[in-house]
């Protein structure tokens, strides 16, 4: 495996499980440094341990992206003890109710799903940029989903905080075209992880029948275009929405 990311040190949110773990992991493989920032104590754990394990160098952050002051002093302590933030991986994010009409959704749901999707988003974002200012060079990655391309129906929680996110990766990143930080989001299809072992039989059928390669994503697919996304040689696309979707995105 080539090393790419030699000393780069990179934060990844929702790093401790699915689509953030096997992002961190190759970064780790390729020379990164990692920060790993999740809510849940027990796998972030485990997960630290096994980068440790596989020789990666790699410190855990138990964060929960939707509350401000965690965040401000998490990307705190990364810059402090490495002086520099190179990468963000944006994974954290939760799916919410499937199967249910807007009519049955709850405010309550739509509420929790927004903090995390899309407030948290855009908190570790604003932070990250804050350090990254400094050097004037960086690499953004924020995970959205197809369903907020296309919109899902049954998930508009989710579908609505996705298309958000592409939202603020194409408003951000012009922000910052003049300098060598750049901003771009990825809209995977489904991809077999934890977070759809809930979903719907129904809800997952209805997903899967839509990708014309008529199978999942898997998260070793997702991080491989994840690290180039995030890699020096990506050095002239910003803002932009990439695909990982079996052939199912049209645009
Ligand atoms: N799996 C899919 O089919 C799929 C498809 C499209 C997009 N995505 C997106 O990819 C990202 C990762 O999904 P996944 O399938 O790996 O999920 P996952 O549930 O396997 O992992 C998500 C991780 O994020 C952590 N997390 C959740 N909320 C958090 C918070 N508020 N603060 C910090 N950490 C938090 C969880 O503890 C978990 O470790 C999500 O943003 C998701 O919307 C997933």
């Amino acid at each position: 495996m080539s090393k790419r990311f030699s000393n780069k040190i990179a934060i990844i949110t929702g790093g401790a499980n699915g689509i953030g773990k096997a992002v961190a992991y190759r970064l780790g493989k390729e020379g990164a440094k990692l920060a790993v920032f999740d809510l849940d104590k027990v796998l972030l754990q485990k997960t630290i341990e096994e980068f440790k394990k596989a020789g990666i160098t790699a410190t855990g952050y138990l964060v929960d992206i939707s509350y401000e002051n965690e965040v401000q002093k998490a990307v705190l302590a990364v810059e402090q003890e490495w002086h520099r933030i190179d990468i963000l991986v944006n994974s954290a994010g939760i799916v919410g109710p499937t199967n249910t009409k807007i009519t049955a959704f709850t405010t309550a749901d739509f509420d929790k799903i927004y903090q995390i999707n899309l407030k948290g988003t855009f908190l570790i974002t604003k932070y990250t940029l804050k350090a990254m200012e400094k050097t004037g060079a960086g690499r953004l990655l924020l995970i959205s989903s197809m369903a907020g391309k296309e919109g899902n129906p049954g998930m508009i929680g989710y579908s609505a905080t996705k298309a958000g996110v592409i939202g603020l990766v194409k408003g951000v990143a012009k922000e910052f075209a003049d300098t060598n930080i750049t901003v771009n989001g990825l809209t995977p299809a489904v991809i077999k992880t934890a977070m759809n072992e809930n979903t719907s039989a129904e809800q997952l059928a209805y997903m899967t029948a839509k990708i014309p390669m008529k199978r999942l994503g898997t998260v070793e697919e997702v991080a491989a275009i994840s690290c180039f996304i995030v890699s020096d040689e990506n050095s002239f696309s910003t803002g932009f929405i990439y695909d990982i979707s079996g052939g199912r995105a049209t645009y």
